[in-house]
């Protein structure tokens, strides 16, 4: 089983991988045979991660590195490179929302949200696509989110840039792919994660249900596995594109199912 997803002595860079889904892609790379590096701005965190996969067999090598800054990355890319070999896989799992209405947000805020959701994607794929064109080979995941594809009140600049990210993805499968390089998206939905945890079941479905068809929170293991697909051999003949886990809520427009009444449709509006 393990041969189909093509992982087994891979190398793999998660940058924010220190917690949450970094940690849950890391198991389950690891589970695969997949070796890491785990870069985390806390780098206890990358360290606690490290220390749990090598249990499983592989090897793994921790370092800190703050992604929003350009001559940060460019080192530890080098770095990892030297150290921990040259890399097979990328994943950046970085990302944080700041919640502002458009009309009273700031330079500031803007360009905050653009460095730690879109900037680092693009100054860390740069990087370690500079080793894999010329092996002629690699496979980068990016995290954007559902707010990436619909918008959503307040979320402006997180929202642009994560729709810049879903957009770079694209572009660097139209100018990487040729030269055996994939590169693929995940879009989150609403996560359960060590930043925003688990509320009672009541809390949780009544906060939920009315918009998301599976009426939960995905799992930082739902994210993980999303991941691993487009890192493996399952999805050979996949780039460019991003994979929204969030458990249908975009199928409906954010809305969720609706209120069934007989003879009726969404709204009370026949079609
Ligand atoms: N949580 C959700 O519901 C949700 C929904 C949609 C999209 N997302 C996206 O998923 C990703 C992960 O979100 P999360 O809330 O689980 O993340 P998180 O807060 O768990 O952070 C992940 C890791 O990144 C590290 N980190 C933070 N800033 C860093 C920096 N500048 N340099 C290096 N490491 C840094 C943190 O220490 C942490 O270990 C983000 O891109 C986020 O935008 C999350």
């Amino acid at each position: 089983m393990q041969e189909l997803f093509g992982l087994k002595g891979k190398r793999v860079l998660i940058t924010g991988g220190g917690q949450g889904m970094g940690e849950a892609s890391a198991r389950l790379l690891a589970s695969l045979g997949a070796d890491l590096a785990i870069l985390d701005i806390e780098l206890e965190r990358a360290e606690r991660v490290c220390a749990e996969v090598r249990q499983k067999g592989v090897s793994a090598y921790a370092l800190s590195a703050d992604v929003t800054d350009e001559a940060q990355i460019v080192a530890a890319v080098a770095k990892v490179e030297k150290e921990f070999g040259p890399l097979d896989g990328l994943v950046m799992i970085v990302g944080m929302a700041g919640w502002a209405p458009l009309a009273e947000m700031s330079a500031e805020t803007w360009d905050r949200d653009h460095s730690r959701n879109l900037r680092h994607v693009f100054l860390t794929s740069r990087e370690v696509a500079k080793g894999m064109l010329a092996r002629g080979s690699g496979r980068i995941v990016c995290i954007a989110s559902i707010d990436g594809i619909r918008s959503a009140a307040h979320h402006g600049a997180y929202g642009a840039a994560k729709a810049g990210v879903v957009h770079l993805v694209k572009t660097m499968a139209a100018e990487w792919s040729p030269h055996g390089i994939r590169v693929n998206c995940v879009a989150p939905g609403g996560i359960v994660t060590p930043r925003i945890p688990l509320g009672s079941p009541e809390e949780e479905r009544a906060r939920i249900a009315p918009y998301v068809p599976m009426a939960r929170r995905g799992t930082v293991e739902d994210i993980g596995k999303a991941v691993t697909f487009f890192l493996s051999d399952m999805s050979d003949y996949v780039t460019g594109q991003t994979l929204a886990v969030d458990g249908g809520f975009l199928a409906t427009g954010g809305f969720g199912p609706p209120p069934v009444v007989s003879g009726q449709g969404t709204l009370g509006l026949d079609p």
